[in-house]
């Protein structure tokens, strides 16, 4: 192994001090607004299988901290292959506090109201590209009209419209690529990535991005780990409240 530089061991030093625990809920709690992304993913990085299963990577004790983090929150965002694939609730059935209010990220208005996310008395925003064709009635789910950039939906924009509802703790669940798309647009502000210890050996990329060429442009982070169970959650900061 090379020798290291004084100037690189203090890199790697300042990587580790990165990594000393800050309580998991405290900076959520303590943060009037916040963009939190979270994943769960096999230990080589996939959410699903191919065919799209997800349920489930993580134990209970994970599916607990995501209900938690709903409840903390004033919306929870998933992508449209999200709930094509899980058809999920977006609830807080498995803990106590009022359930979010439920946003689809459906630029082609793909969805129809026979979808769970908009049963119950909770309310659903779907969020569609300004250029898309008339949505499907989805129930009572008012759609939200967002401009596309080259990379998909202007996402600062879905976010000015959400915190002109009053929604500015905005919960990020899934999938990869709407997890990815906030994550390179810069707007997250906290990323939770519970690794599984499982090997799944393809299917969903957690982050589909394009490689980097060299290392050195890699991008790096720090954490503070958590064990849920079998589990450990990532809780990594991406700038300050
Ligand atoms: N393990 C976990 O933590 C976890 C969590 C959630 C989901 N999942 C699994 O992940 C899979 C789905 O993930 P996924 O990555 O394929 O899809 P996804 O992120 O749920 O949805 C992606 C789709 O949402 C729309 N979208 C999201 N962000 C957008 C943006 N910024 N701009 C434009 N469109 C945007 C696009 O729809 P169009 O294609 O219509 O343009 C895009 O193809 C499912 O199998 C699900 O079971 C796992």
């Amino acid at each position: 192994m090379d020798e290291l530089s004084p100037e690189a061991w203090r890199g790697l030093l300042d990587r580790r001090a990165a990594c000393g625990g800050v309580p998991l809920y405290g900076p959520l709690l303590a943060a009037s607004a916040f963009v939190l992304g979270r994943l769960a993913q096999s230990l080589d990085g996939y959410i699903a299988t191919p065919t799209g299963q997800s349920h489930w990577i993580s134990g209970p004790q994970d599916i607990a901290h995501t209900h938690r983090l709903r409840a903390l929150s004033d919306a929870v965002v998933v992508g449209v292959g999200t709930v094509l694939a899980d058809d999920p609730q977006l609830t807080t059935r498995l803990v106590e506090g009022a359930s979010p209010v439920r946003v689809v990220l459906d630029p082609s208005c793909r969805l129809t109201s026979r979808h769970r996310v908009f049963l119950g008395g909770t309310e659903t925003l779907v969020v569609a590209a300004t250029d898309a064709r008339v949505c499907a009635r989805v129930g009572a789910a008012e759609v939200l009209r967002v401009p596309r950039e080259a990379d998909g939906l202007d996402l600062l924009a879905v976010l000015a419209a959400l915190a002109e509802r009053g929604l500015r703790r905005v919960f990020v669940e899934g999938g990869g690529v709407t997890v990815t798309r906030f994550l390179a647009a810069g707007l997250l502000d906290r990323l939770h990535v519970t690794v599984a210890p499982l090997l799944m050996g393809g299917g969903v990329k957690a982050f589909p991005m394009p490689a980097v060429g060299a290392l050195a442009d890699a991008r790096r982070f720090g954490w503070s780990t958590y064990r849920l169970g079998c589990d450990v959650l990532l809780d990594i900061p991406l700038r300050e409240a």
